[in-house]
């Protein structure tokens, strides 16, 4: 297995997603462990792009509770009906916050957070088990290009870790 993720720094995000993605595949084919394997996804999302906080929330008895992350202490969790989170994890479809000031029900983890993209997570059977939270300390930071990339990471999910 792989100990390192290669990508070029200074590129595209579409280019980082596209050189990152089949290594993430990689990685998470040698290791049978869920938390494992998403504690490693998220590790390299923070450190290939930087983002603010990177980190799952995972449906338990009826709530999101707060998973594998990256970046500063999280609230631990969610009801369905609350957030961007919960509101993805609801719909079963992938929200795009481009300022989260003016989502109604936000949740303010942190003040420096000022725009997320939540997709939700499906198991291999079609079941919503989660949601993948990519929160960024910018403006409007998510494009056509993220939604595109992390659904591929949400799908190797899908198909190889849960
Ligand atoms: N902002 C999220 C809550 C989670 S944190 O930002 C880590 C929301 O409104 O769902």
């Amino acid at each position: 297995m792989a100990e390192e993720i290669a990508y070029s720094e200074n590129a595209a995000r579409s280019v980082k997603y596209s050189e990152i993605i089949p290594q993430l595949a990689a990685l998470v084919e040698g290791e049978r462990d869920v938390i494992a394997n998403l504690a490693n996804i998220v590790a390299v999302l923070k450190e290939a792009f930087g983002f603010f906080w990177v980190g799952f929330y995972m449906e338990k008895e009826g709530e999101l509770v707060l998973g594998p992350f990256q970046g500063p202490v999280a609230c631990t969790r969610i009801g369905f009906d609350e957030g961007v989170c919960g509101h993805a994890f609801t719909i079963g479809e992938t929200v795009v916050v481009k300022n989260v000031e003016e989502f109604p029900g936000h949740i303010a983890c942190s003040s420096e957070s000022k725009s997320e993209i939540v997709l939700p997570l499906f198991g291999p059977e079609g079941r919503k088990v989660g949601v993948l939270d990519v929160d960024s300390d910018r403006l409007d930071d998510f494009s056509e290009a993220d939604e595109a990339g992390l659904n591929a990471i949400v799908k190797i999910i899908t198909e190889r870790v849960l």
